[in-house]
């Protein structure tokens, strides 16, 4: 399968597959916040395949929610709520016609999912949310379970500064390494 993706850039989505590649090796299942219509779900599938490792993907599949005021930003006009709007049956349909194998896919909204709702362990998560609450609510998720890399997109994007607040919230007093490749912060890599 090659890069398609008007959310993630073709090297974004290089580096997120690398990194995930280099998880097939940890103990823990992978998870993606935000999969919209799963076009870098499609692509960890694809990478996971052969292994016992397994996908969960989570979306609001109502588009996006409402802005807080932490997401306001004159580049970001275009996100508003109830964009990216695309079904679950969708995505579902996309995984069967690429003769993947079927993640568990989680219609939520972040704040309403709970640990049950995650793997016992995560190798690797890729968090997509673009606004605050959202990337706020999936560290929340996912912080006592990751056991391996965390890429968070659009830490750098102008346009969603909630993303980048945050994670710096998140960040403060963890002990954990970090590094950017082109809007996306890697932890623990
Ligand atoms: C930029 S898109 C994700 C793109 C996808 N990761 C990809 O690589 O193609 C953001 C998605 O996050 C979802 N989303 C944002 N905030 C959410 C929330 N709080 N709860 C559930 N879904 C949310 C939106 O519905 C949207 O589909």
């Amino acid at each position: 399968m090659t890069w398609k993706n008007d959310q993630v850039s073709e090297v974004e989505t290089e580096k997120i597959l690398e990194l995930a590649r280099k998880c097939l090796a940890g103990t823990g299942d992978f998870v993606e916040l935000g999969c919209y219509k799963g076009d870098t779900s499609l692509l960890l599938a694809e990478a996971l395949q052969g292994s016992d490792h397994i996908l969960y993907i989570y979306d609001s599949f109502e588009g996006l929610p409402e802005k807080s005021a932490k997401d306001e930003s004159a580049l970001g006009e275009n996100f508003k709520s109830g964009e990216l709007f695309v079904t679950k049956r969708e995505v579902k349909e996309r995984f069967l016609r690429a003769g993947y194998k079927l993640p568990v896919i989680k219609k939520a909204w972040f704040n309403e999912l709970t640990d049950a709702d995650l793997p016992e362990r995560i190798a690797f998560a890729f968090l997509d949310g673009d606004f605050y609450e959202s990337i706020r609510d999936s560290l929340k998720l996912i912080e006592k379970k990751i056991n391996g890399i965390i890429i968070v997109h659009d830490y750098l994007n102008p346009a969603l500064p909630g993303v980048k607040k945050a994670v710096d919230e998140w960040l403060i007093n963890k002990q954990v390494k970090t590094s950017t490749f082109q809007s996306m912060i890697i932890i623990n890599d």
